[in-house]
This record gives structure tokens, C-alpha cells and sequence, in this order.
């Protein structure tokens, strides 16, 4: 697992349930660093974002002591041992912990790398993270040179530690099973006049472009993880979690569908109202 944060001069990283600042250049590096990647979160950093929703295009795993807590987009762990289970099974560079501070503290140990953005001010943080550069087994591996961003200098420092802890229940299974939770890429489907077809291709439109649409719970998740990728990528599907491409061929199969009384358009984000509004 690797871990990605912002400190000020010392090692402070928020106030008042915020960032102490946000510069566009760090954000940027946050979201091309954790694109199409596992993100883990404290429940209150999942509030501090832009509308306390989970980022698109990443794995959203939050953690949070609250009892049946839901929340579309992401899966939630009830516990610090549900957590550690769960991330047991991608491959450990795809995992990042995005914070906030208590979830740096408790996971630094199984991190490998730290992805540090050095800025050289004193935001008066109530929230610290622990100093690396003081932390026995951490080192400095790169550093970029003194940025500068209206006045404010920083840098971004990645730090190595030699020897993370293994995480107990790390298994092969599953790079794959991030990739199930990814927005995919558009495809091109048919709409033809039939009121079935338009209301299946609907709800699988919408399971395609929304996945972990409802959240799951890290429980829901783990009963699958025994069994092999096929059978958790059946219980995404038939729960609509997800979609695949070979689901919108089969409808066009059980309709009859040909060019002659269809019509066809690019299914993306952007156009999915057209499909909502059938
Ligand atoms: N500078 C940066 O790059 C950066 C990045 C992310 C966040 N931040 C900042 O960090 C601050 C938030 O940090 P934080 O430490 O207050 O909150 P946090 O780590 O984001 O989340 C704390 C939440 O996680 C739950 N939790 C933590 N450990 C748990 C465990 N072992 N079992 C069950 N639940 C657990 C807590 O539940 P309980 O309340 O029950 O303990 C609480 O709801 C904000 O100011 C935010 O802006 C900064």
C-alpha cells in the first residue's frame, strides 16, 4: 500500500475537518497518482470532499463505526480488521491511502511509499501526520524541485519504507476485481421501439455508467472474495453493480435487433440522460 498526503511545515494536514489549502498543481498530482486506483478513507475525509461524495473512476473503501452506513460509490468497512482484509486482496500498488489523519497513523506501517507535497507554510493544523524524516525504516527516494504556487513554495517527496508490514491477508485473487469497479469506456449500442428492450437496456445503462451505484457493504464483498472472480463478477452483475459489454450484446440478441429498426448512438456519461429519458 502507498499513501498520498499534503503536510505543512509541520506535518500538520487539516483544520477543521478541511485541507489547510489546496493548490490546483497538487491536486492534479493527487488525481493522476490515484486514477483508476483503490482509495482508502476515514469517514471524515469522505465528508471533506467535493460533496461528500466518493471520487468517480477510483475504488472508494471508507471506514466508518457506523452501523449499516451506505454510501453509493463506495464500500464500507465497519471495522479496522474488515479493512485490512479487503485491501489484503489488490495488488498492493494499486491501494492508497488518502487519510485523513487517523487513517494515516493506523495504516502507515503496511506502507511501502509515501507520496509526500511539502508545503513551506504553517497552515495551524489540528491534525499531524507522524514526521518521516524522523521515523526509523523511511527514507527519502525523490524529491521534485521548489515549486511555487502564488507565493506558497512546495515540493512533492516520495519517501520509501524498507520494510512495510505484510498484510495478513494479501492473496492473489484479485487485481482484476478493481477494474470491476472502474468506469468503463463508452460503447455503442442500439435503441429500438420496444418498451422491454428500452427498459432493460436502461437499468443496464445505468448500472454500466454508476457502478457500486447503491455501495456495498465490505461484508457483501467479502462472502464473494472466497469464491473465484467469475462467480463475484456474476453477483455484480445480477445486482447491477456493474454491466458488461456482452450484456447489451445479449439484449440486442433476445430483441432481434438489426440496423434496419434501429438506430444507434455512442453511450457515454455525457448522453446518459438520453437513455434515462426513454
Ligand atoms: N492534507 C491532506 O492531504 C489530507 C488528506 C486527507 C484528509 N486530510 C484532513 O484530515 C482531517 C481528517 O482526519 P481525521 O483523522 O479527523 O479523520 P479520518 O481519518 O478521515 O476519519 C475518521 C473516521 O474514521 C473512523 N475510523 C478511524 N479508524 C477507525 C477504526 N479503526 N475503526 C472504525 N472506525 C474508524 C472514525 O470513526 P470514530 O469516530 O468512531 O473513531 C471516523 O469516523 C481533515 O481535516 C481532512 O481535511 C488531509
Amino acid at each position: 500500500m502507498k499513501l498520498i498526503v499534503a503536510v505543512d511545515e509541520k506535518w500538520g494536514i487539516g483544520k477543521n475537518g478541511d485541507l489547510l489549502l489546496s493548490i490546483p498543481d497538487d491536486m492534479m498530482y493527487y488525481r493522476t497518482t490515484t486514477r483508476g486506483k483503490v482509495v482508502v478513507m476515514g469517514y471524515t475525509t469522505l465528508l471533506s470532499l467535493p460533496k461528500s461524495k466518493p471520487a468517480p473512476g477510483r475504488l472508494n473503501l471508507v471506514l466508518a463505526d457506523i452501523e449499516g452506513l451506505r454510501i453509493p460509490g463506495a464500500v464500507v468497512c465497519g471495522s479496522m480488521e474488515q479493512l485490512l482484509r479487503l485491501i489484503g486482496c489488490f495488488h498492493p500498488d494499486d491501494v492508497f491511502d488518502v487519510g485523513g489523519g487517523s487513517m494515516y497513523r493506523q495504516l502507515l506501517p503496511y506502507c511501502s511509499d509515501a507520496h509526500i507535497t511539502k508545503m513551506r507554510f504553517d497552515g495551524e493544523a489540528d491534525t499531524f501526520i507522524p514526521n518521516l524524516d524522523e521515523l526509523d525504516g523511511w527514507r527519502v527516494a525523490d524529491e521534485s524541485e521548489l515549486k511555487d504556487h502564488e507565493g506558497l513554495k512546495y515540493s512533492f517527496v516520495i519517501y520509501h519504507n524498507d520494510s512495510p508490514k505484510a498484510l495478513e491477508t494479501a492473496r492473489e485473487l484479485s487485481t482484476n476485481m478493481s477494474a470491476y469497479f472502474r468506469k468503463k469506456e463508452p460503447i455503442e449500442i442500439k435503441l429500438i421501439e420496444d418498451e422491454g428492450y428500452q427498459a432493460e437496456l436502461k437499468e443496464l445503462a445505468h448500472a454500466y455508467f454508476c457502478p457500486l451505484e447503491k455501495g456495498m457493504s465490505a461484508d457483501e464483498v467479502a462472502e464473494y472474495l472466497d469464491g473465484d472472480n467469475g462467480a463475484f463478477e456474476e453477483y455484480l452483475r445480477k445486482n447491477h453493480y456493474i454491466a458488461a459489454i456482452g450484456d447489451i450484446e445479449a439484449l440486442s440478441e433476445k430483441y432481434g435487433l438489426n440496423d434496419a429498426d434501429a438506430r444507434s448512438i455512442m453511450v457515454d456519461k455525457a448522453n446518459l440522460d438520453v437513455i434515462d429519458g426513454i
